[in-house]
This record gives structure tokens, sequence and C-alpha cells, in this order.
């Protein structure tokens, strides 16, 4: 199994951090344009095999040649947000970093499952679709399972329980029409809306929503990465290990909820060929309503996103 990492920013190197110490793969590539960069990463990280207990290969690299015949290439390249910046601010400088590391990509592993993380998200993993010409099952992008992981941390806290006893989805965009589901919530089994009341639900769903601008705020010169690394590495795994889990990622969504043609936050089931189906759950009116308004936001955006590069 070989996973490549576009992008060796703090997102890129905790990522190739998080699949290397896992030991699934047996190559880990990291690459950026900074020359020396993914090569002093890369090295650093087989400096702490002894230490940390892997034995996964890991190397960086300023071209693309290394990357060559991946099974999985994430795309981490493009720059984050600046404290008050919108994740859709970036769409026009990251569309054409997003573009080019995609051809470049695909170009070495024309087999490989694209998973996107740049922002914004989900027009930015359209346009990884659209440039790829991969099957669109084959390009997904990360961000329900952060969301998602956000939500869960901030309902554990307040409770005081367990995060792996608090199960949450966030569907929708990874942004303003980001859709946190609180009907689907359990805690230890229990239906959320009955350990928490409303206003408190509230609250946490609209800091789920500002979870990365609140991150954002705090470290003035980037974005968060730690979840985010966790996230994506939740879904190489999923790939690399053909689990058939089903997980909140951003797919190609062609009829399921009434929504066709869009790259929309959905659960999806994940396995060694990138997304095997979209996931229908029960959403409540509001919730699917929610939904149907992200995807048209998202899909006006996309277009934008796509006429960037034409
Ligand atoms: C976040 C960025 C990575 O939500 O989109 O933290």
């Amino acid at each position: 199994m070989k996973v490549s990492i576009a992008g060796a920013g703090f997102y890129g190197s905790t990522l190739a951090q998080r699949v290397a110490e896992a030991g699934y793969a047996g190559e880990v590539v990291l690459t950026d344009i900074v020359e020396g960069k993914p090569q002093g990463i890369a090295l650093d990280l087989m400096q702490s095999r002894p230490l940390a207990g892997f034995e996964t290969r890991v190397v960086g690299s300023n071209g693309y040649e290394a990357t060559a015949g991946s099974d999985i290439c994430v795309i981490t390249a493009g720059l984050p947000r600046k404290p008050g910046m919108s994740r859709m601010d970036l769409l026009e400088v990251n569309a054409r970093i997003v573009g080019d590391v995609t051809r470049r990509l695909v170009e070495a592993s024309p087999g490989a499952v694209l998973i996107v993380v740049s922002n914004p998200l989900d027009e930015m993993t359209a346009l990884a679709a659209a440039v790829s010409e991969l099957p669109k099952e084959r390009v997904m992008g990360q961000a329900g399972l952060l969301d998602s992981a956000r939500f869960r941390h901030f309902v554990a806290e307040r409770l005081g329980v367990p995060t792996h006893e608090v199960l949450a989805i966030t569907l929708g965009s990874h942004g303003e029409t980001m859709v946190p589901v609180p009907s689907l919530a359990t805690v230890g089994g229990q239906p959320l809306t009955e350990v928490l009341d409303q206003a408190t639900i509230d609250e946490i769903v609209q800091r789920t929503r500002d979870g990365g601008a609140e991150i954002v705020v705090l470290l003035k010169t980037g974005s968060a990465y730690f979840a985010p690394a966790a996230a994506a590495e939740t879904m190489v795994r999923a790939v690399a290990e053909n689990t058939n889990e089903v997980h909140p990622v951003s797919a190609w969504v062609d009829g399921a909820y009434g929504i066709a043609g869009v790259y929309l936050g959905v659960p999806a089931r994940l396995g060694r060929g990138g997304v095997q189906e979209v996931v229908e759950v029960d959403l409540d009116a509001g919730e699917l309503a929610a939904l149907r308004t992200a995807a048209e936001a998202v899909r006006g955006k996309q277009q934008e996103a796509l006429g960037l590069l034409a």
C-alpha cells in the first residue's frame, strides 16, 4: 500500500505521521514545492521509527516521480485561511494549486483514490474530480469526519462522558451550510435530545459550525491540523484496509436525498475503490431541507471553481 500526500504543511506532515505510525502502508510519500521541507520531514519521521514503533518507509520529494503508482493520494496543498477569512475566500488561489497538483498526481498514479482536504473543501473536491477525470467514486473530500469529531467532542465535554460514547454525524458543506444532525446523535445509546436541552444543542451546533474559525483566530497564522489529519487518516485507513465503514465525507451525490450532481457531505460507505455507496439515513424535515439548501449553495460555488480553470 502506497500513500502519497501533496503538501508538507502542518496538515500534510501530521497526516504523514499518523499514516506512517498506523502501519498499514508500506510507503508514505510527502511532496511539496518547498525545497528540502518534505525531505526533512521524511527523514525526521524515519528517525522516529525505532522509538515510535513503525516500519513504514517515508519519502520526501519536490516532484511527483516518487509518488508514482500510489494507491491513495491525499491533496492538502493550498493556502490555509487567516483570521477573518472564510474558507470561500481561498477559492481562487487554491483552485489553481489544487488543479495543478491533481493533474500531476493522477498522471503518476492513474489508479489511485484521491482524497481532497484543501479548502473550500467541497469545491476543491469537485475540481479535483473534474481535472482528474477519474470515476467520481474514486474522488472524495474530507470534512464531515472532522466536523462530526468536533461535535462529538463538544457534547462529550459538556456531559463529561468518553468521546467514543457520543455518536453523531455532520453533513452538508464544510462551511456556512454545514448540517449537524442532532436527531441522529446518541450518547451511550440514548438520543442526544433526551440528555441535553435544545438551547445547549443549538449552542454546540453553532460552535461546531464555527469550529475551524475558532482555531484560526487562536492560531493567527494557519488553521487546525491535528483533528483534520485524524479525520483524513480515518478515510485513508478505510480505503487502505477496505473496511466498508460508513463515514461522513464529501462524496459525489447523484440521486440520494433527492439531490443530483454535486459533491456534498453525506454518509458514504468507504472501501478499496473509494466510495462504495452513498448511504441515505433518516433525516428530519428540517435537516433534509438544510441538506438540500447546502447542495444548492455548493453547486453554485463548484461551478465557479471549475470556471476558474477554464
Ligand atoms: C478546519 C479547516 C481545516 O475546519 O477547514 O479546521
